[in-house]
This record gives C-alpha cells, sequence and structure tokens, in this order.
C-alpha cells in the first residue's frame, strides 16, 4: 500500500510541520495516511461527514464516481446484473472469487437450510403495533437475532463468521416478508426449498395459503437484479455504521441492526420510498416545473429525491440498469404507459437539462426507479427501504467479516473540534 511519495506540513512561514506518507491503493485516487499527525503536531484532522476521509482499506467494492463506475471484487455491476444470479454475487461478495458450479450449489443449498427462522421469533412480531413501519419492526426482529445466536458464535472464528453470514442472507427475506404479513394481518408464509432464493421470497412475501403461487420468471429476474444492484456500495452511511458497531467486537446480528437502522433515512436507503411519495405529489408532468423550482430554492427544504450522490459526479451506473429494468418489468405486465414512469423519465429529462443540476452533478442514484419497478411488482411502496436492506445485508456482513478479520482492526473512535464551554465551576442552585 505505501509508495514513496510524502506529503509535506508547511506552517504560513513555509516551514515544514511534519511529513506524510502516501499510500496508494489497486486503484483509484491515493489518500494521505494521517494516523501520525497528532503525534507529530498536536492537531487533529477535521472532515465532518467523511467528505475527504478514508476510514479503512477494503478489497470488496471499488467505484469512480466522475467515471460512473462500480465493481464487485474487480467485476464491472453491469456484468453481474446480466450474467449473474444474486446469490452469486453475494459469494463473490463474501468470498473474493466467482463460484464454481459445486461450489455454488453448495452454498445455495447452505442457504436455503436457513431460511426458517427459530419460531420462538414470531413471537416478537406481536409486540408491535400492526400499523408500525415494516422497517421499525425490521430493526427490532434482526436485532432479536442476537438473542439466538451469541453465546454459541466466537466472532473470531472464521467458520463461525461465515455461518453468520449464510444465516443473515438467509434468513432477511423471511423477516422482511413477515413483517409485511404482519402488518396486513395475513398468515406468516414458511420458505419452501424447492424455490430459488427470490422466487421463495415473492411468494412468501405475495401468496397465501389459500392459492398456488407461480412466478414469472421475467419478474423473479428483475427482483433478482434489483438485489444484485443493492447489494453492495463500498463504506456508504449503512455500511460504516456497521463496521463502527462491529469496531468493539459486538453481535454481528445486533452490528447489523444498527445498519438498518442507518438505511431507514430518507437521505440513504428510505429515498426509493421518498421517491415514489415525491412523485404522487406531482402527480402529473405539467407540474414538474415548479418542483424544479422548489428543488433549487435555498429556503425550500425540499429536495429531489433519488437524485444526487456523495460520490458519483456522473450518471450513477445502478440508476442505468434500474430504468432498463423498469422497461423490462413494465413490458411484461402491459404497463408500458405507466404515469408514474412516465413522469420519472420527464423529470430526469428536465433535471438534467437543468443548469443546476448539470453546475452541481446532480444525477438519478439507485432510488431513483427502484421504487416504480418495486411498485410494479406487488410490492408496497413502505416495504421499498426494507427491500434495500435485503439485498445489502450481504455488503454489510463481508465488510463486517473483512474488518474482523483485519490484522490492523481498532475500535473506531473519531475526535472532535470541541466548541462548547470551557472549564467553569457548578454555581449552587440557589445561586443561579
Ligand atoms: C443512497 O453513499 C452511498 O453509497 C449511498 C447509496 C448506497 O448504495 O448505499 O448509493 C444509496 O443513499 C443514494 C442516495 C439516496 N438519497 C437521495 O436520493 C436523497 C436526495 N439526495 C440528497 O439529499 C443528496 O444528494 C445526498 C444525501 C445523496 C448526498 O449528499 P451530499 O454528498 O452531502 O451532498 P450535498 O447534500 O451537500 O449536496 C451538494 C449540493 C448542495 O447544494 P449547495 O449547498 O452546494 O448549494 O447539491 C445540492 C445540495 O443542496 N443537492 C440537491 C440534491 N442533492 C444535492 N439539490 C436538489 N435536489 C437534490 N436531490
Amino acid at each position: 500500500m505505501t509508495n514513496q511519495r510524502r506529503v509535506t506540513l508547511v506552517n504560513e512561514e513555509n516551514q515544514s510541520v511534519c511529513e506524510l506518507p502516501v499510500l496508494s491503493g489497486t486503484t483509484g485516487p491515493d489518500v494521505v495516511d494521517v494516523q501520525d499527525l497528532y503525534k507529530k503536531t498536536g492537531m487533529f484532522t477535521y472532515d465532518p461527514g467523511y467528505t475527504s476521509t478514508a476510514s479503512c482499506s477494503s478489497k470488496i467494492t471499488f467505484i469512480d464516481g466522475e467515471a460512473g463506475i462500480l465493481l464487485y471484487r474487480g467485476y464491472p455491476i453491469e456484468q453481474l446484473a446480466e450474467q449473474c444470479t444474486f446469490l452469486e454475487v453475494c459469494y463473490l461478495l463474501l468470498n473474493g472469487e466467482l463460484p464454481t458450479s459445486s461450489q455454488m450449489d453448495q452454498f445455495e443449498h447452505s442457504v436455503t437450510m436457513h431460511t426458517m427462522v427459530h419460531d420462538q421469533l414470531t413471537n416478537f412480531f406481536k409486540g408491535f403495533r400492526r400499523d408500525a413501519h415494516p422497517m421499525a419492526i425490521i430493526v427490532g426482529v434482526v436485532g432479536a437475532l442476537s438473542a439466538f445466536y451469541h453465546d454459541a458464535l466466537d466472532i473470531t472464528n472464521k467458520k463461525d463468521r461465515d455461518l453468520c453470514a449464510i444465516r443473515l442472507i438467509a434468513k432477511i427475506p423471511t423477516i422482511v416478508a413477515m413483517s409485511h404479513k404482519y402488518s396486513i394481518g395475513l398468515p406468516f408464509m414458511h420458505p419452501q426449498n424447492k424455490l430459488s432464493y427470490v422466487e421463495n421470497f415473492m411468494r412468501m412475501m405475495l401468496a397465501t395459503p389459500c392459492d398456488d403461487f407461480h412466478p414469472n420468471p421475467i419478474l423473479v429476474k428483475a427482483l433478482d437484479r434489483i438485489l444484485i444492484l443493492h447489494a453492495d456500495h463500498e463504506q456508504n452511511a449503512s455500511t460504516s455504521t456497521v463496521r463502527l458497531a462491529g469496531s468493539s467486537g459486538a453481535n454481528p446480528y445486533a452490528c447489523i441492526t444498527a445498519g438498518i437502522a442507518c438505511l431507514w433515512g430518507a437521505a440513504h436507503g428510505g429515498a426509493n420510498e421518498a421517491v415514489l411519495n415525491m412523485l404522487e405529489e406531482i402527480g402529473d408532468i405539467s407540474h414538474i416545473d415548479p418542483y424544479i423550482k422548489k428543488a433549487k430554492d435555498k429556503n425550500d427544504p425540499f429536495r429531489l429525491m433519488g437524485f444526487g450522490h456523495r460520490v458519483y459526479k456522473n450518471y450513477d451506473p445502478r440508476a442505468k440498469l434500474m430504468r432498463a429494468t423498469c422497461h423490462e418489468v413494465l413490458n411484461e405486465l402491459g404497463l408500458h404507459d405507466d404515469r408514474l414512469f412516465k413522469l420519472a423519465l420527464e423529470l430526469e429529462r428536465i433535471a438534467l437539462e437543468d443548469e443546476y443540476f448539470i453546475e452541481k452533478k446532480l444525477y438519478p442514484n439507485v432510488d431513483f426507479y427502484s421504487g416504480i419497478v418495486l411498485r410494479a411488482l406487488g410490492i408496497p411502496s413502505n416495504m421499498f427501504t426494507a427491500m434495500f436492506a435485503m439485498g445489502r445485508s450481504v455488503g454489510w456482513i463481508a465488510h463486517w467479516d473483512e474488518m474482523i478479520s483485519d490484522p490492523e482492526q481498532k475500535i473506531g473512535r473519531p475526535r472532535q473540534l470541541y466548541t462548547g464551554s470551557t472549564r467553569r465551576d457548578v454555581v449552587p442552585m440557589a445561586a443561579r
């Protein structure tokens, strides 16, 4: 990682304060190693929102935000979305290589064998109000997995960590579907081992015990692709949350729950639900202009949901694939004239021609089209962020595993620029 280059920090008189090493990865920008900065200068770096800080090194995912490139373990997202299944991508993210056919069979079998949840876990659902947001239920129930798998889990043991990853990938769809069924008062559907990962989820989510379920292969493929597109995205807010929670050695299911909580916010994974609400609110192509004006107005809190990204200053490659998936799904369902899809396409066109969005390099992100596809698949909008969580679980657990096995790993502990009162003495209450 180290290269020969160093950067020199100089003071106002142009005198050298200290020299800092520069590190190079396999691709992407170099980084200045500031680990010894405080020791050498008595100063910290200040970087709210971590806009210029690499919090770790990682081999899992690479993004070139200027070029709009996304690679999982070196493979372009476009090739993975076209040629692989979600479970193959899970294997890749966890193990670093695409599986051979026998490795894939074994992996798929292990996941299938862990899709059921402990029967006592079903009791947790009953404690929630029926109208609770599914993300609230999922935060609670995935957190509760830590109560079922704690004493027997040694996080320093690779086998235990691998089993934990399998359990998480296997059980998340079951829990997500249960949270939906609970909220609409329908019975939980047990997993069926003869179905594929996505078919099984669709059945648990959309079928009832009263009817046979015949999954449409085009819709199954579309949902599988959506999960691939959400599977990982390097050090995004929820993944960084999982890493920070895990850095103390906490139970991994509790750490994943921290990630789910972070994902819920509208600036992150909650944006897919917010996009659909926004499109409904705009209502008609003729109303787009006033909303574009509102989005540009500093004094108006309204922002175009599904637009903009911290890293992408170009089209998010996932949004392109999601838009193509949207076309496929709507065609298959005979919904070519879908009102919200037409509205979204026009909103995108107008925004991308607007000086404000051009100058700030604001493009559609992964959340812009995902809600329209999910809605067409029969997923209600309050479940959209849960679908994101289902896809991202593998990324969270892959990063957690990478962190735990990193010999340089230490507890995450940022510092601060203190701006509060300086030392003062307590005045007795009567005298205040
Ligand atoms: C995800 O990081 C990841 O990897 C996340 C993610 C993943 O896979 O994990 O990709 C998933 O979270 C996608 C993002 C979903 N969120 C949204 O779609 C919500 C709308 N977008 C924004 O709020 C915003 O663009 C963020 C949160 C995505 C990025 O925030 P930044 O990097 O802190 O950028 P910023 O808010 O400071 O924006 C820079 C400028 C600002 O204007 P100025 O102060 O410079 O004048 O662009 C403006 C912003 O006001 N701006 C927008 C805008 N997004 C940014 N203006 C109007 N509409 C928008 N959507």
